[in-house]
């Protein structure tokens, strides 16, 4: 019997290394032979540790289980799907996952992440093997008609990113996925790295072999450590099985892999100051142009992209480029990875098409805030996400709706809070942290935000209240226009949209000084 107990970092930090050795001890003391696999998440955390079991009828779902509760578990005789308590029945069953339309995260927390076996048989390879049949410009071509828009938050097409790589001459080539994620709230790429390291591999050989790039680099936040040392050994294993290496699937095109740990700075996710890092200097933001796609790393064509873009190739091949065009709405095709979190009851991984809207999600999937007080706001997107109220919780999760409204999908992190949120004090918080992690390269963002600071807790204050909000407008407006990278560029977005839609929190009265 297999019996799957996650290994997910979100898994274990709620007990899930104690259930698996009570699951393994339990057995051994009742000489029951099972296969213990340490799958990655199915992304609903609530439930987590989330134990399942492998039944003739599909698998099973318990949860959330404690160690202490594994002994009953076997008294129950879970093995063979037994009713329990913690019983959540079948796992596809389950409304939260059923409802969802996974195709980057179709096998995260399915398959044994570290067996190349396991996700063959479950879809995986499938999409180099066809690439590998295709030139670089048909596979250019492919993922271009896919409409796969960058996951990271800008939304920038990738097939002509990589066009643009292609295209560029030189003897060297790199690919570089950025798995920086830095995001409040967001988990996507560090459940995927996790939970499924070969969709990944397979993305980046894909992306390599299109463009003639040999080598590649994964960028690894070092908060992330179970997904360096998930990712470092799936990379040995897909290089032992042929997968990665001097010749790809036998077809005798080079690509290899290095997995890199960066050192706690919000700022190396911004691509330039990424390259800088991994090139071993200081994480500072480069001038563009030259493009990263025209002189990326060490100064060579470079494609950098965000850990899900990269990881959603392989379905385009497996399944085809028109299957994945047809979900979405808009020009937003395919999926989005929703990364549910804050104030919420039922937090967790949400992956739909785009045009779910942010109330389906807040309230069926979320169902509401956790602390059972009402809503008040939602970021979206990221520290530098806009905050927005009920009334616009039914626009659709959309590039271009978002834009609309003055917000931005992102990396798809929800950032729900109920009605204790002070909004002012976001504001300022959005402030703070962009003078924290500024490069300092240019003025208006490592100078701005630290003003915008002072104006915001002058403001809270009740100093001048009119003079400084026209101040603060000023500023925002300035790191808009003249900040060189999404930083500085992007703080405005909460501070303005906490004014725009929240403007009672900025005008309350001042506490008499006692
Ligand atoms: P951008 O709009 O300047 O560029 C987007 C991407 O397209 C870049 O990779 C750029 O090199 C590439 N590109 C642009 N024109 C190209 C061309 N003609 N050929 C080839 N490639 C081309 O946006 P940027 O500054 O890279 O990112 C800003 C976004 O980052 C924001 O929208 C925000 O949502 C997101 N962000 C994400 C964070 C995360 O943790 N994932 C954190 C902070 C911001
Ligand atoms: Fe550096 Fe901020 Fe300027 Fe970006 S906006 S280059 S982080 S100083």
């Amino acid at each position: 019997v297999r019996v799957f107990v996650p290994i997910d970092a979100a898994a274990l930090s709620v007990g899930a290394q104690q259930v698996a050795d009570a699951v393994a001890a339990e057995a051994a003391r009742r000489g029951l032979a099972i296969t213990l696999v340490r799958n990655g998440s199915r992304g609903l955390f609530w439930l987590e540790p989330l134990v399942e079991v492998e039944t003739p009828a599909g698998r099973v779902a318990y949860g959330p289980v404690a160690a202490a509760d594994v002994p009953g578990l076997f008294d129950a005789d879970f093995l063979a799907g037994g009713a329990h308590a913690l019983t959540l029945g079948p796992t596809e069953e389950i409304e939260y996952l059923k409802r969802q339309e996974r195709l980057t995260f179709v096998r995260c927390g399915i398959v044994d992440p570290l067996s190349v076996d396991d996700y063959r048989a479950h879809g995986g390879w499938k999409g180099l093997e066809t690439a590998l049949k295709l030139s670089g410009a048909e596979i250019v071509e492919q993922v271009t008609q896919s409409g796969l828009r960058g996951r990271g938050g800008a939304g920038f097409p990738t097939g002509i990113k990589w066009r643009t790589v292609l295209n560029a001459p030189a003897a060297q080539k790199y690919v570089v996925c950025n798995a920086d994620e830095g995001d409040s709230g967001t988990f996507a790429d560090r459940m995927l790295m996790e939970g499924d390291p070969f969709s990944l591999i397979e993305g980046m050989a894909i992306a390599g072999v299109a463009v003639g790039a040999t080598e590649g680099y994964v960028y690894i936040r070092s908060e992330y450590p179970h997904a360096f040392r998930t990712f470092s050994r799936a990379i040995e294993l897909a290089e032992a099985a042929g997968f990665l290496g001097a010749s790809v699937m036998g077809s005798g095109k080079a690509f290899r892999l290095e997995a890199r740990l960066g050192a706690g700075a919000y700022i190396c996710g911004e691509e330039t100051s990424l390259l800088e890092s991994l090139e071993g200097k200081r994480g500072l933001v480069r001038f563009k142009p030259p493009l990263p796609a025209i002189q990326g790393l060490f100064g060579k064509p470079t494609i950098v992209n965000n850990l899900v873009s990269l990881a959603t190739v392989p379905v385009i091949f497996e399944k085809g480029w028109e299957f994945y065009r047809d979900f979405g709405m808009g020009r937003s095709r395919g999926t989005l990875p929703i990364q549910l979190a804050g104030n919420v009851k039922r937090g967790g991984l949400v992956e739909r098409a785009f045009g779910i809207t942010l109330r389906e999600l807040i309230e069926d999937y979320g169902g509401g805030t956790a602390s059972g007080r009402p809503f008040r706001a939602v970021q979206v997107g990221g520290p530098l996400g806009a905050y927005f109220p009920e009334s616009l919780l039914d626009t659709p999760l959309d590039y271009e709706a978002f834009t609309a409204v003055k917000g931005m999908v992102g990396h798809g992190g929800v950032v729900v809070f109920d009605d204790r949120v002070d909004l002012a004090e976001q504001a300022r918080f959005a402030m703070e942290f962009c003078a924290i992690e500024s490069c300092g390269k240019c003025t208006p963002c490592r100078i701005g935000s630290t003003r915008g600071v002072e104006v915001i807790e002058r403001i809270i204050a009740g100093q001048d209240r009119a003079k400084n909000l026209e101040l603060l407008d000023d500023l925002c407006t300035l790191m808009l226009d003249g900040s060189l990278c999404a930083l500085g560029g992007l703080t405005p977005y909460p501070v303005l949209s906490a004014l725009q839609h929240f403007p009672d929190d900025f005008d309350r009265p001042v506490a008499a000084p006692p």
